[in-house]
């Protein structure tokens, strides 16, 4: 009876150190959403699980081999034990209550992270490789950053361009992966200000170590402020525009591959493109015309640059003004 005693006690301390040296390792980042309270909530009481139930079985056996190791002299065989109908039903009953009662916190937690409210923001997220964009319907906005107001649902109505692609935020620790030819739905709501990094979470091709962007959560008038400047920042004259083509390129990604210092990414760099002579994989040499530069982002695979691979770059659908934009743009990059 004693040494039951002493082993609940040991098991117990055992429990709470185990406990705090997890917490101590602060395994999470902020909590920056409603839905992260939740979460961390139920993560918690699994840890509080899990260090009782390693106490639970490291220091009984601990104890046995310490205190029940052969003394000196001992050469018989232990008592033979077969099996205990009490002990066993206890040990199976137990644990499933446990488990069920986990299952439901579950559930519960769940619903709690996906509860709708009515009067949530909508913003369309495009996925594609290798980057985000962001359309604000209310507003009428397009940016490639996530900017959103503190303490409101936002409701984000996720689609890919190409492939499989995962919207993960850390801090709001929800995941969600964006397939194509459908819409997903995920739903955040902000709690905390700040500069967070959303990740792809799901692995895409060549750049998916690079598929982030700044999300960024401000409170309500510095939100709406955002948006009379994002609204301000469009030329809105009709001829060709380079400004234009800056943002519609950012938009798209095409920083993601191409640079505009001269550095190699994925593919060629557009500084100096404009007019150059290029060299292409059969060993022709063409001039970087307006012609040239269309064709390559309607038809990326139409003529590959010699040294780059072919099929490296999805095919993008711009319409006749915006390309004569970005071409615009590239020409200013020289
Ligand atoms: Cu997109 Cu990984």
């Amino acid at each position: 009876m004693r040494q039951i005693a002493l082993l609940v006690v040991l098991i117990l301390v055992s429990s709470v150190l185990v406990y705090f040296g997890l917490v101590s390792l602060d395994l999470f980042p902020a909590e920056a959403s409603a839905q992260a309270e939740t979460i961390d909530w139920l993560f918690n009481l699994e840890l509080i699980a899990i260090s009782f139930l390693f106490s639970l079985i490291i220091v009984p056996l601990v104890y046995s081999l310490v205190v029940f190791r052969r003394k000196p002299g001992e050469e018989g065989e232990g008592e033979h034990i077969e099996g205990n109908t009490k002990l066993e039903i206890i040990w199976t009953v137990i644990p499933l209550i446990i488990v069920l009662g986990l299952a439901y916190l579950g559930a519960w937690s769940l619903g709690d992270a996906l509860r709708v409210d009515p009067e949530s923001m909508v913003v369309e997220v495009t996925a594609f490789q290798w980057g985000w964009k962001f359309y604000y319907p209310e507003f009428g906005v397009t940016t490639s950053e996530l900017y959103l107001p503190v303490d409101q649902q936002v409701l984000l109505e996720m689609e890919s361009r190409d492939v499989i692609h995962s919207f993960w935020v850390p801090e709001f620790r929800l995941k969600q992966d964006i397939v194509p030819g459908q819409t997903t739905e995920l739903r955040v709501t902000p709690i905390e200000l700040g500069d967070y990094t959303l990740r792809c979470a799901e692995l895409c091709g060549t750049s998916h170590s690079y598929m982030n962007t700044p999300v960024i959560v401000v409170s309500g008038v510095d939100f709406l402020g955002w948006v009379d400047e994002q609204i301000a920042l469009i030329p809105d004259d009709p001829g060709p525009n380079a400004d234009r083509g800056e943002i519609i390129a950012n938009q798209n990604g095409c920083f993601a591959c191409h640079s505009v210092d001269g550095s190699v990414i994925v593919g060629p760099t557009w500084l100096g493109l404009f007019g150059s002579d290029v060299e292409l994989s059969d060993g022709s040499v063409v001039i970087a015309d307006e012609e040239f530069i269309k064709e390559s982002i309607l038809e990326p695979n139409a003529t590959i640059v010699a040294g780059y691979p072919p099929n490296a770059m999805p095919q993008y659908i711009f319409s006749d003004e915006e390309i004569a934009d970005i071409i615009e743009f590239i020409k200013t990059i020289q």
